[in-house]
């Protein structure tokens, strides 16, 4: 028995030997199976990359049947229970956790990259008062590249290091900016003698008092939620940024292309469509009607289901346990009741165990953002600030990995051919 297929392609009769590691085939190889000189080889058809591995990476394992999640190895129960947000960007970014000296200097660094050019905050303030914190995110981010030209240089490593941290210190006060700009409340600056995620909350809710003071236990349980969002390998986002990134662009072209993709509703959208979903169940009475609706289409139980996870997603599971954690403090939120009792049902339900349809990362999330007062546009945000790390590991890998190329994907063409062009003032006479 030996590592290969053996594929016999019956228009010719001959036979190819296709070499299988790493438990995949090279598209290449098939590429060598054709009928002859004059027609291309065979592709691979494959639309949403389903079943399609477009790199090697070592940044996250996933195994979507056993709920297996780990950030360089790293099991994400024990880095969401023991370690910190700041700490787990360095484990995604350089591939090992820190020594002391090595994080006090990673947070020093982050630290003190928090501001942003100050023709950021009048560029914000040219937003409409009601745009979506994410459309501003995705603008501020791409416009850093402005201010940061020397990005380009993408080989060097120490360029790709100060861009890298500029960008994990910058999202929370460009989050916090657009969340500010939506209010309609003063921008406030970063301040340097609270943690990451205190600041972050400082820049949200900081209003007339000398220096604002959050709740430990908050800032703790928002720490984890960026930890369970710090990357998941090759998702929708993660891909953007590496298909952009690959035609060697600046990082925060690349990482604006990933906020856009996040943005979707199918994606990190999604936190935001659950909060409106269970407003509009509204009562437990209404649940068994809702999810008639689902299973004949006209709705989509968002917060559920899964490409990789065939299983419950860990981090909602963790979710679910930080959720009693913040309501301790915030009160619990009167959400949760449906979301529990939709969870019970559709897991007892045909429909969803057939398609193994379990919660996500954010069936449960969006009633904790709720619960700290967070309106549901915010949402996505939060989760963009988590992602940022992964999306720079992926991207970090992407530039050094010999193997990568421009992405440009083949299609199967389906249009009309050689029709003759009958200009303008001919057909319209
Ligand atoms: C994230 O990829 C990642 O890692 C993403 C993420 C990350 O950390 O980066 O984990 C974050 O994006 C989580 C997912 C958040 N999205 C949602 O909660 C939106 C609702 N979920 C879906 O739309 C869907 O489950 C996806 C988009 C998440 C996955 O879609 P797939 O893998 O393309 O699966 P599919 O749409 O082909 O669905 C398979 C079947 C279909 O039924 P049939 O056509 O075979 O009859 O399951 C059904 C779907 O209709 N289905 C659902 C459903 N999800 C899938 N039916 C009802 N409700 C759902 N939520």
């Amino acid at each position: 028995m030996t590592d290969s297929l053996t594929v016999r392609d019956n228009r010719t009769g001959q036979e190819y030997e296709v070499p299988i590691a790493d438990g995949a085939i090279r598209a290449a190889d098939l590429g060598k199976i054709r009928v002859d000189d004059d027609n291309p080889g065979l592709a691979v058809y494959d639309p949403g990359f389903v079943n399609t591995a477009s790199c090697r990476s070592s940044v996250t394992y996933i195994d979507g049947e056993k709920g297996i999640l780990e950030y360089r190895g790293y099991p994400i129960e024990q880095l969401a229970e023991s370690s910190s947000f700041l700490e787990v960007a360095y484990l995604l970014i350089h591939g090992a956790l820190p020594s002391k000296t090595e994080y006090e200097q990673w947070v020093h660094d982050i630290t003190y990259h928090t501001f942003v050019h100050e023709n950021i905050k009048s560029f914000m303030e040219g937003f409409r008062y009601d745009a979506h914190p994410m459309g501003m995110l995705m603008a501020s981010v791409g416009a850093l590249s402005t201010f940061y030209p020397d990005a380009v240089d993408i080989h060097d490593p120490a360029n790709r290091h100060i861009q890298t941290v500029r960008m994990i210190a910058k999202m929370p006060t460009l989050g916090a900016w657009s969340f500010r700009n939506a209010q309609g409340k003063p921008f406030v600056y970063p301040d340097n003698e609270l943690s990451y995620t205190a600041n972050f909350l400082s820049m949200l809710w900081k209003m007339s008092e000398i220096k604002y003071q959050p709740d430990e236990r908050i800032v703790k349980a928002l720490d984890t939620l960026f930890i369970l969002h710090a990357d998941h390998e090759q998702n929708c986002s993660a891909n953007a940024v590496r298909s952009v990134g690959s035609s060697q662009v600046d990082p925060y072209s690349a990482v604006a292309a990933g906020v856009g993709a996040l943005y979707g509703p199918l994606h990190g959208g999604a936190n935001e469509a659950v909060l409106r979903m269970l407003k509009r169940i509204g009562t437990k009475d209404n649940i068994p009607a809702f999810i008639e609706g689902v299973k004949n289409g006209d709705e989509r139980l968002m917060g559920f289901g899964h490409r990789v996870y065939k299983n419950y997603d860990p981090r909602a599971r963790i979710i679910k346990k930080a959720c009693d954690d913040v309501f301790e403090v915030t009160g619990v939120n009167p959400l949760l009741e449906i979301a529990q009792e939709l969870e019970k049902i559709a897991l007892e339900d045909e429909y969803f165990v057939q398609r193994k349809l379990y919660p996500n990362v954010d069936f449960y999330s969006g009633l904790i953002y709720e619960a700290l007062e967070f309106p549901p546009e915010m949402f996505t945000v939060l989760f963009a600030i988590g992602r940022t790390p992964g999306w720079l590991a992926q991207w970090n890998e992407l530039v050094q990995d010999k193997e990568q190329k421009i992405a440009r994907p083949k299609q199967i063409y389906t249009g009309g051919r050689g029709l003759d062009f009958t200009p303008s003032s001919q057909r319209w006479a």
